[in-house]
């Protein structure tokens, strides 16, 4: 079958450097040509990695709080176009980030594709495994950091007028916050923690999945989904317990095992619904003693989620 690729090399949602390595950390491992060559995937769009902290706005002052409000903008701009022109092609679209922020571009990307692709009849899912909501506005955030407010602009919880900041996102490129479920979850900001609350958005925390297994909350976050609903994966390297994956940003102890990552990546698969995936927040210039232990996890949940079985 066929996967667009898009890599990107950006780290502007965030203030550490290094996270824009990851894309060439990761291909550098071997996931694409184990894609290919492994999984029998043909890849489509550009299977370079392109620098995209270089697109960069001459003057780009904070707004709202928001750190590199405009370069965000821009860089989430070109994305949802990119991701666009491979789904609207029927492929399956893998994005290799970059912080977390780039999702808002690859979301709009398949919300608006698949609307057209069912002539508004059906609208996308969206399943975020993080360690965290990822879902301030420029006003609840306390760190200013767009990549922890990606969730608020994709449903237009957080939006704004400006064209250059975020303001070219239309209606069809937005999803509904009933399509939105969360896994991991377990450093969510008080505000964050009101904005879930008020929208009644479905959210499983590492409590529920000590409580229930990962097999019932997987089991319980598809059904909220339910059966004819095209799923946009959004997995947060983070997610994962710093023991997996300790080269990242904002890492936060008593997280998933990998096996537990790679579960809801197999159990998405399976379920043939799954029409894009992002892979974020690999920084390999951080505990880069940690570093290829977290690029292999990275590798893990790509192949997993794209149909890797073990037996
Ligand atoms: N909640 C914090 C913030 O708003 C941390 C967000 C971390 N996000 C991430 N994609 N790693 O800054
Ligand atoms: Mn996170
Ligand atoms: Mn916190
Ligand atoms: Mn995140």
């Amino acid at each position: 079958s066929d996967l667009g690729v898009v890599l990107v090399g950006f780290s502007g949602g965030q203030c550490k450097e290094g996270v824009d390595a990851a894309p060439t950390a990761l291909v550098g491992a071997g996931l694409l040509n184990q894609i290919q060559d492994e999984l029998g995937y043909t890849l489509h769009g550009d299977t370079e990695v392109r620098n995209y902290n270089e697109i960069r706005p001459s003057s780009d002052e904070p707004y709202r709080g928001m750190k590199n409000p405009r370069s965000v903008s821009a860089v989430t701009e070109k994305l949802a176009t990119q991701v666009y022109e491979q789904a609207r092609h029927g492929r399956m679209v893998l994005t290799l980030g970059g912080d977390h922020s780039v999702a808002i571009g690859t979301i709009a990307g398949t919300a608006k594709a698949i609307r057209e692709r069912y002539n508004g009849r059906k609208e996308i899912a969206v399943i975020w495994v993080d360690a965290h909501a990822d879902i301030n506005t420029p006003e609840t955030s306390e760190s200013g950091n767009i990549h922890g407010m990606p969730v608020a602009f994709a449903t237009g919880l957080a939006h704004s007028d400006d064209k250059d900041i975020f303001g070219w996102l239309q209606e069809d490129q937005k999803l509904s916050t009933t399509k939105l479920v969360y896994i991991g979850l377990r450093d969510v900001d008080r505000g964050e923690k009101k904005i879930l609350r008020d929208h009644r958005i479905k959210a499983f925390s590492m409590h529920d999945i000590d409580r229930h297994g990962i097999g019932r909350v997987v089991e319980m976050a598809l059904a909220h989904i339910g059966s004819d609903t095209p799923i946009h994966l959004s997995f947060d390297v983070d997610a994962l317990d710093p023991m997996w994956a300790p080269s990242t940003g904002t890492p936060v102890r008593g997280g998933l095992t990998l096996r537990e990552g790679d579960y809801i990546a197999e159990c998405v698969h399976e379920t043939g619904q799954l029409v894009a995936m992002d892979l974020v927040e690999v920084n390999p210039s951080l505990d880069v003693a940690g570093a290829s232990e977290t690029v292999r996890a990275g590798v893990s949940l790509v192949r997993c989620a794209l149909g890797d079985t073990l037996l």
